[in-house]
């Protein structure tokens, strides 16, 4: 890995500078983006919502049907809810918590920024809507939220991937808006990046088949080049965002500290978005933009 900085930015006032950024190395980072008490209210409800989740109940649920297929429909189902996804490491062999609840989810996803009140009032605010524009995106449609807990020793690895192949639309406009609602360090698995990658084709596309399930489809096999991944630590408060198309990966969290953050993705209302995408929201919920 190379000791390279990623373009930083203090504020949104000069965004012909963030949008030449963006545009030359898939990822810029807005510093102070948020307050620290703006975080804190994210981080409580996050922890809120995991209170209210009854993590045996989900257990039962998926041990009483066929496992993997429940796995899947909760999943597939997860773009208009707020849904829990467990960490793997959160159980040992004999299927025991290791860990407090608040410290076993891998993640929160993916219609909170729609359904919770607290996480919809920073998601549509005008805040977010003048960094979007900061990067181009003038139409946006708020497609995905996710709270990342990545949690103290047990927090997950995420391999190298582009955003784009989850979130797909014609022409390609997901952009990811990634909050540090924890300080993110290599130590608690930060962020990496490889830039100027974004600019490299898309590999795969991930995509629900049409008699039920989901599959990768692979459209590149040239490997990341990952010598060239370059960190973005975040004190808390710091925006990453960064193209659909930016290779981007975090190590797991094997560190004493917490590293929380919420993520959203967003898309241009002029964009095709297929059928096939895995994420699908119900009828009754149409994707909002800022208005
Ligand atoms: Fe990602």
């Amino acid at each position: 890995m190379t000791m390279a900085m990623l373009p930083a930015f203090a504020t949104t006032d000069d965004s012909a500078a963030i949008r030449a950024a963006f545009d030359e190395t898939g990822v810029v980072i807005l510093k102070n983006f948020a307050s620290a008490d703006e975080c804190a209210a994210l981080k409580e409800r996050a922890f809120a919502l995991i209170d209210d989740f009854d993590i045996d109940a989900h257990r039962t649920v998926f041990s009483t049907k066929t496992q993997a297929h429940a796995e899947d429909e909760y999943f597939l189902n997860s773009g208009g809810a707020i849904s829990f996804f467990i960490e793997e490491e959160a159980f040992d062999a004999a299927g025991k918590m290791k860990r407090a609840k608040r410290e076993s989810i891998n993640k929160i996803g993916h219609a909170m920024h729609d359904i919770d009140p607290v996480f919809s009032a920073f998601s549509h605010s005008k805040k977010l809507e003048t960094a979007a524009r900061a990067v181009g995106l003038n139409d946006a449609l708020l497609l995905q939220s996710m709270v990342i807990m990545k949690p103290p020793g047990i927090g997950g690895e995420v391999t190298c991937h582009q955003d784009s192949t989850y979130l797909y639309t014609e022409p390609e406009s997901c952009v990811g808006f990634w909050l540090a609602i924890d300080e993110a360090t290599l130590e608690n698995g930060c962020m990496e990046f490889i830039p100027g990658e974004h600019r490299k084709p898309l590999k795969s596309l991930f995509r629900r088949k049409p008699d039920g399930g989901t599959e990768s489809l692979k459209l590149d096999d040239a490997p990341y080049p990952e010598d060239r991944r370059v960190a973005a630590p975040a004190a808390i408060g710091d925006l990453v965002i960064f193209s659909g198309r930016a290779p981007h990966m975090s190590r797991a969290n094997r560190s004493g500290k917490a590293r929380m953050a919420y993520t959203l993705h967003m898309i241009s209302a002029a964009a095709h978005y297929p059928e096939w995408n895995w994420l699908q929201r119900p009828a009754s919920m149409p994707l909002r933009g800022f208005s």
